[in-house]
């Protein structure tokens, strides 16, 4: 009787060992899956709701432009639109800048991709001040196509 017993809580403690270990994998999934890299390209919430320091005038796009022209292009092309000469050799294509799609992303939010690149862009934190990422978005603003 006491072995049948015993018999039945090993079973128990095996259920608890498979349970708990599907349980951990489903867990652990879950935690690493926005790690991974992800098709879509989320800024975190406190990143989307930076403002932009640097409002945008004619002074701030003209200087978002020669930002652009030096550091961008290659990649984004001379319209944004993703077709830059370098554009061809990247394995994953630039966004469209010109899109609706693309720019009704908060400052914030392009704030915090310029800041940390995702390869193949590289993170502009060291290259640009932050007051030139947000000027270079001042100019990306003025590349959108409305219909
Ligand atoms: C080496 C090529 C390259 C250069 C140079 C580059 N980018 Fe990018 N950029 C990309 C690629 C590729 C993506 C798409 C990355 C992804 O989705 O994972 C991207 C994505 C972005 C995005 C996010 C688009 C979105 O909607 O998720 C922003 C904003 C951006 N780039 C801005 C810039 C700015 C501003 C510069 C210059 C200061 C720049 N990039 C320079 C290749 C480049």
């Amino acid at each position: 009787m006491k072995k049948t017993i015993k018999q039945i809580s090993k079973m128990k403690l095996s259920h608890f060992i498979v349970i708990g270990t599907i349980a951990g994998a489903i867990i652990l999934l879950f935690a690493f899956t926005p790690m991974q890299q992800s098709k879509e390209w989320t800024a975190p919430a406190t990143a989307n709701m930076m403002k932009n320091s640097v409002a945008s005038n004619v002074q701030s796009i003209a200087a978002g432009k020669v930002i652009y022209t030096k550091n961008c292009y290659d990649c984004h092309g001379k319209k944004g639109k993703g077709d830059g000469p370098k554009s061809g050799d990247l394995d994953k294509s630039p966004k469209d800048f010109t899109k609706e799609q693309f720019q009704k992303q908060t400052d914030g939010s392009l704030f915090w991709k310029i800041t940390e690149g995702r390869k193949p862009m590289a993170s502009f934190k060291k290259d640009l001040s932050e007051e030139q990422r947000w000027q270079v978005i001042n100019y990306v603003r003025t590349l959108e196509i409305k219909k």
